[in-house]
């Protein structure tokens, strides 16, 4: 079951009616709090034609909201390649939040789900998908009866009559936070990566058009379209825009979610927002992006983590998931680690990445790290996998023969 990743189908109004309250339900604000705050309001501004669909996307365009999935496609520029295709336009929010040290979502929808809902219920309107599929991880059972609840809920205030939204349980299968493995899923099927092009915003799920967006995403349009572009935009260090939600675990004091400025510096983070390393920690080094980001030393602590400025370094920010690491980590065990999660999570259908894993962590085991056999195997890898699994799983082991020479060789 795991493994394929299918999610199942439930009536959300049978599913409130019927099942036992969440012993650890978040304390969440609901839809009547969010209302008398002014939610929804923008909706009917969207719905009622007074904020046209051509400024909303100005607007976000202009903002620089980027994918905060990880990828960092703009997002104005996905609802018009999903608006200007034939209907019916169909959308799936991935809510599969599965990279190592990334609980950001999470983190958002525990406290205001409706921010996320909003902005989910604007973009359909905003390039037309009629249907939305939220697929949200299994291992979050007390936000799968949030969102069951406060779906049911806007059900019932008649705010969803433009854009249904239907729930899907993943099954614990890392693969299917791939686009579109999490598509195949949706759709019954075990989830195997498609190759791409076409992309979703023209073949999608069911072969229609489909906007896809990751929940932190969506949380921000309410607040970028009611307070503006520059609201957003204005923010940003060293020459970088917007703000990032930084997942922070690892050897600081105080780990959590991190509302900062893109562009911040490591260094920056665990002294301004972290409270400084733990007790007893000298920093060493850190995972600037989850496990497939690369690793990166404590030496290089003056590059702004943003997209884009750390592929130079062999690195990607990702879903901004920092794992700080300190002088009481051993870095080949953390590069056996990580190889061994890809090599688990590999879904199988492609050999560079299903046996190539299994053949890294095999050499990664040996007392002596063979750097020639590697390097030829995360090429291999690299350039020929299918998905972004396979393509990204040498980042740590390649990071640790370049800046941690003397610990792996
Ligand atoms: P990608 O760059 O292939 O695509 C990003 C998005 O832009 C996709 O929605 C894609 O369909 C769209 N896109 C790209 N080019 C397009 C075009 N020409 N026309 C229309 N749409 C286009 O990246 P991918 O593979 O979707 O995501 C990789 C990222 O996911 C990594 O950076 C990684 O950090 C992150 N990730 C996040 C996880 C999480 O839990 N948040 C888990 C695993 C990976
Ligand atoms: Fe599956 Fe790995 Fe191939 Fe992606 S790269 S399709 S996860 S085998």
């Amino acid at each position: 079951h795991r493994h394929t990743g299918k999610a199942s189908v439930e009536s959300i109004a049978e599913l409130v009616a019927t099942h036992e309250t969440h012993p650890r339900l978040p304390d969440y604000r609901p839809l009547d709090a969010y209302r008398a705050e002014g939610g929804y309001a923008l909706l009917a501004k969207v719905l009622d034609g007074s904020l046209a669909p051509e400024t909303a996307m100005e607007t976000l365009e202009a903002s620089g909201l980027r994918g905060l999935g990880g990828a960092g496609f703009r997002s104005g520029l996905k609802w018009k390649f999903v608006r200007q295709e034939t209907g019916p336009r169909l959308m799936a929010v991935n809510a599969d939040e599965g990279e190592p040290g990334t609980f950001k979502d999470r983190w958002y929808l525990e406290r205001d789900p409706h921010r996320f809902l909003e902005g989910t219920l604007i973009a359909a309107s905003v390039s037309g998908c009629e249907t939305c599929w939220i697929y949200l991880r299994d291992e979050y059972p007390e936000l799968r009866e949030v969102l069951l609840r406060e779906i049911a809920a806007l059900e019932e205030a008649g705010l969803t009559q433009h854009c249904r939204l239907e729930l899907r349980r993943g099954a614990g299968a890392y693969i299917c936070g791939e686009e579109s493995a999490m598509l195949e899923s949706i759709e019954g099927r075990r989830g195997y990566p498609r190759h791409k092009p076409p992309y979703p915003t023209q073949k999608g799920l069911w072969g229609r058009p489909t906007l896809i967006h990751n929940v932190e995403t969506l949380y921000w349009v309410r607040d970028i379209l009611e307070k503006g572009a520059e609201w957003f935009a204005g923010e940003g260090r060293h020459g970088r825009r917007g703000l990032r939600s930084f997942s922070v675990s690892g050897r600081v004091k105080e780990p959590g979610v991190k509302l900062a400025p893109a562009g911040i510096t490591i260094r920056e983070l665990i002294e301004e927002y972290c409270g400084g390393m733990a007790e007893g920690h000298s920093f060493k080094g850190y995972l600037p992006g989850g496990a497939s980001g690369g690793i990166l030393p404590a030496s290089m602590d003056t590059v702004p983590l943003d997209f884009d400025t750390l592929q130079e370094h062999g690195c990607f920010i990702g879903s901004a998931a920092v794992v700080v690491l300190s002088d009481k980590d051993d870095i080949k065990n953390v590069v056996r680690n990580l190889m061994r999660f890809f090599e688990d999570e590999s879904c199988g259908q492609c050999t560079p990445c299903r046996v190539g894993t299994e053949k890294a962590v095999k050499l990664l085991d040996a007392p002596q790290w063979d750097k020639p056999l590697l390097d030829e195997l995360s090429k291999v890898m690299m350039e020929a996998s299918i998905c972004g699994l396979g393509q990204a799983a040498p980042n740590p082991l390649l990071c640790a023969f370049k800046y941690f020479p003397e610990e792996v060789q």
